[in-house]
């Protein structure tokens, strides 16, 4: 059998050709698999190296990984923009307290449970961008709220302001409000301007309540491409943003935030009225962000680096031009992923557990037991199927970080 050493020789030597990690099976029959997760558990990494991970498993490079979240720290620094990421990209403890460490203000959060998690972890001015409309979300929000008095959510209904304003008075807790102003999805939002006021007014008004800010959420911004085309498009969305809060100044309301924004806008929401960034995708990025342009390049969107790859095994090779690999429907396989540093590569999905490569160029080709990286599409999709990253420095992994509060009801 091929050892460690004479593999890794190998590959220094390029002997090994092709990009693909080389078959796990040879260079890594000498770990002591029974002790793999006892291992974690200890935080040991010793000789852990991505040949010895199961796959698909999602795989962070953790200097990528940094890089993007001092990027985006520098540039709200510079900018005098604050940053409140969204963790529903993540789900990870240990990604937001990174994110903390580099002066963002707090987190946003798209469900009840991910706020409980954060807040829960020690992490502060939580913020929750969905209004609760359940009892179980009510009694939860006007909990969380009496546990951790720097927890916020919004609200776009008078009725929910009723609602929340009776669960705290039977708690005697106080709740802190923002008001979610429509700005070009459908999905939330109160109209801009007097009906935004008229809500602003009632949560003021209530003793129970504190009017925390507002939030416009412009997600049809987020991945319109070009820079220029994104910058008109959020100017747009956010124009009743930019109503409501003179109209909020000459009521005499306190505009304490205005939160939106993504990972798309995040050098143009600035400039259209907000005070704080929602931003989450940054800090692994996707392909459904790779092509929307930069700024200076209409083409490839480089501001951040894809971080997050999934790592998988060619495990059937019986094909010409195509080979099967381990990462299927069930772990989020679509047909936009990419290859990392194969552009050549197709992704494609032959069922639960079964993805395939497919490639035209004469020339090319994968072996059984070859391991590949991909991008995954949609970051807030993929990372809730899988239940942690391998943190990796090259192909050594340095740490393990749990995805928490994942998928299920227990989690919402
Ligand atoms: C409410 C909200 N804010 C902000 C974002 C921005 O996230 P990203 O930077 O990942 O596009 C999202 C993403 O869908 C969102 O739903």
């Amino acid at each position: 059998m091929t050892s460690r050493r004479q593999l890794l020789m190998a590959a220094g030597a390029g002997l090994l050709g092709a990009p693909a990690i080389r078959a796990a099976k040879t260079a890594s029959g000498d770990f002591p698999y029974a002790e793999f997760e006892s291992r974690i558990a200890r935080r040991d990494f010793r000789d852990i190296t991505k040949d010895v991970l199961p796959t698909p498993c999602m795989i962070v490079d953790f200097d990528l990984f940094e890089k993007n979240v001092k990027t985006m720290a520098a540039h709200c620094k510079s900018t005098g923009i604050n940053l409140r990421p969204h963790v529903k990209i993540h789900k990870s403890v240990d990604v937001a307290r990174r994110q903390i460490a580099e002066g963002a203000i707090g987190l946003t959060c798209a469900t009840i449970a991910e706020a409980e998690l954060m807040s829960g972890a020690g992490i502060r001015h939580v913020l929750w961008t969905k209004q609760p409309a359940s009892t179980n979300n009510i009694v939860r929000a006007v909990a969380l709220s009496k546990r951790d008095p720097t927890f916020l959510f919004v609200v776009d209904d008078p009725q929910v302001v009723d609602w929340v304003e009776e669960a705290a008075a039977s708690r005697s807790t106080r709740l802190r409000v923002a008001v979610s102003v429509y700005a070009g999805m459908t999905r939330q939002g109160i109209a801009a301007g007097p009906p935004a006021i008229e809500l602003a007014q009632k949560v003021a008004a209530s003793k129970r309540m504190e009017l925390a800010g507002f939030m416009a959420y412009s997600g049809g911004a987020a991945h319109t491409k070009t820079w220029e085309a994104r910058r008109r498009k959020s100017a747009d969305d956010l124009a009743g943003i930019r109503e409501t809060v003179d109209l909020a100044h000459k009521a005499g309301l306190p505009v304490t935030f205005v939160s939106g924004g993504s990972t798309g806008t995040y050098n143009i929401d600035r400039d259209n009225g907000l005070t704080e960034l929602e931003a989450g995708s940054y800090v692994f990025m996707d392909t459904a962000y790779f092509g929307i342009g930069s700024k200076t390049n209409d083409a490839v969107y480089d501001d951040f680096q894809g971080a997050l790859t999934i790592l998988t095994t060619v495990d059937s090779a019986r094909h010409p031009n195509q080979v099967t690999i381990d990462y299927g429907n069930k772990a989020l396989n679509r047909p936009t992923d990419q290859v990392k540093n194969m552009p050549w590569l197709q992704v494609g999905s032959q069922g639960a557990e079964y993805g395939t490569l497919k490639w035209t160029d004469a020339g090319r080709s994968l072996k059984l037991g070859d391991r590949v990286e991909i991008y995954c599409t949609t970051l807030d999709m993929s990372t809730a199927v899988y239940d942690r990253y391998y943190v990796a420095r090259g192909d050594r992994i340095v740490d393990v970080w749990p995805i928490m509060g994942r998928g299920g009801a227990a989690q919402r």
